[in-house]
């Protein structure tokens, strides 16, 4: 694997001030693989350079270094731009508790069923940029919103600036953020060149995110994976910080480690992160249940965490209810929440009727959230898969079908520790 955060780019980075690089200088000196990539990033870079000279002049000439910038940023230093990133983070109500990004699975009505059971803020699935831009169908298929779906983090997969600026334009007036994604690790992302393996390609990152900086009013936000050495990992946060990454969400595993259930996220790098830079940052990994939150909080400084694979057994997570699986014997007391995954499921089926998404997102849910009754009743999960046109009134079936014949699960809820007296 190569990175390029290698001690070469080490070298350079702590040498030199990130923002007046022009993109250009610093891809061709640092890309070690140049590809129709470079040509890309090469022509927009010229374009940048025409739209820099075209620019009024700064008044202040002391300024000047400051007054490169595009949009609300565009005219911000450093020290102003850490203040607006905190300025909006307050203004979103410093949301600590939000549901990740998943592709197919945080759409608007299971983002809106997580925010019902106390999610503070939401990501959208990662949308390709390119397509989005080029098609309608996906567009109106893929990215669907409403008043009440905020805070809203767009997250997009991209690899050219313009084209992930376009789409950014197009979605920037239904969001607080716009999201780059720098951390998907599967085959598709490899074969596409965005996610986490752009972090072979950092000089291109770095244009993603200026560009987005200095061309939209809405604050631009990156989701990372780490590197496998903790320098590199604080070089590329920093990176981001100085091209204009406002908001910083840290995946504590590296672009290897796939298995989130067999490898445990890195929580002490996403603290050094955290430590490291000045932006707000969110954790990522590990989050199963409240104490998982408050543990991670704790132990990280982020000024929030993102859950994903446990929220979508679990969707009331967030609300403290727990899967059976999270009850421990101990000194704690477990009560039953009167709350279950079917319960959830049906909610979040009349949210579908209001909220129509595609089908395949909703057949995900249903395996995700029943997914332990179904291991009880397997015949009920064959009569699912058997459906290949599915209608709402057969999934309500379903759900009568498992508790009718007997299945209970129920969510369980922490009750007065009647030690300490904490809840
Ligand atoms: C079904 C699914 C889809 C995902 N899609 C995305 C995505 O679109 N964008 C992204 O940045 N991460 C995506 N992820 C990764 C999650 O956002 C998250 O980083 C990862 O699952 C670790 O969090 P967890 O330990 O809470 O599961 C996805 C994860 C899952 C389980």
């Amino acid at each position: 694997m190569k990175f390029l955060f290698s001690s070469r780019v080490h070298s350079i980075l702590s040498r030199m001030p990130l923002k007046p690089l022009m993109a250009s200088s610093f891809t061709h000196s640092l890309a070690q693989n140049p590809s129709n990539h470079d040509d890309q990033l090469y022509a927009s870079s010229q374009q940048e350079e025409k739209d820099r000279q075209d620019r009024p002049s700064c008044p202040f000439p002391d300024m000047a270094a400051l007054c490169y910038l595009g949009s609300p940023g565009r005219y911000l230093g450093s020290e102003s731009r850490i203040e607006r990133a905190w300025a909006h983070w307050r203004k979103l109500g410093e949301p600590k508790l939000i549901v990740a990004p998943m592709v197919d699975n945080s759409e608007l009505p299971f983002r809106m069923l997580c925010r019902k059971y106390g999610a503070e803020a939401a990501y959208t699935p990662m949308l390709h940029s390119r397509i989005f831009t080029e098609c309608e169908k996906y567009r109106s298929q893929e990215f669907t919103t409403c008043k009440e779906d905020r805070p809203l983090f767009v997250q997009f997969c991209a690899n050219d600036p313009d084209t992930l600026l376009e789409a950014a334009r197009r979605v920037e007036p239904f969001c607080d953020y716009v999201d780059i994604n720098l951390g998907c690790p599967q085959r598709i992302a490899r074969r596409g060149n965005y996610g986490a393996f752009l972090m072979d390609n950092l000089p291109l990152v770095k244009t993603l995110v200026e560009k987005l900086d200095t061309n939209l009013n809405v604050p631009v936000s990156c989701k990372i994976r780490i590197f496998p050495k903790l320098e590199d990992t604080i070089m590329y946060a920093k990176m981001l910080e100085e091209a204009g990454c406002l908001l910083l969400a840290v995946h504590g595993r590296t672009r290897d480690e796939k298995d989130g259930k067999k490898i445990r996220a890195d929580w002490k790098i996403i603290k050094a992160v955290k430590n490291a830079v000045k932006i707000p940052v969110l954790a990522n990994g590990n989050i199963r249940h409240m104490d998982d939150v408050h543990l991670c909080l704790e132990e990280t400084g982020a000024d929030g965490v993102l859950s994903a694979d446990s929220l979508l057994e679990n969707p009331a997570l967030f609300a403290g209810f727990r899967t059976a699986e999270w009850v421990v014997d101990g000194e704690e007391i477990f009560e039953n929440g009167n709350l279950d995954q079917a319960d959830l499921l049906v909610e979040y089926l009349k949210l579908c009727e209001i909220y129509p998404v595609p089908w395949r997102m909703i057949r995900a849910h249903v395996h995700k959230m029943l997914g332990d009754w179904f291991r009880i009743q397997p015949h009920v999960r064959e009569s699912l898969n058997a459906q290949s046109r599915l209608t709402f009134q057969f999934l309500y079936s379903i759900v009568n079908q498992l508790r009718e014949l007997g299945v209970e699960k129920p969510l369980y809820l922490k009750t007065m520790d009647t030690k300490s007296g904490i809840s």
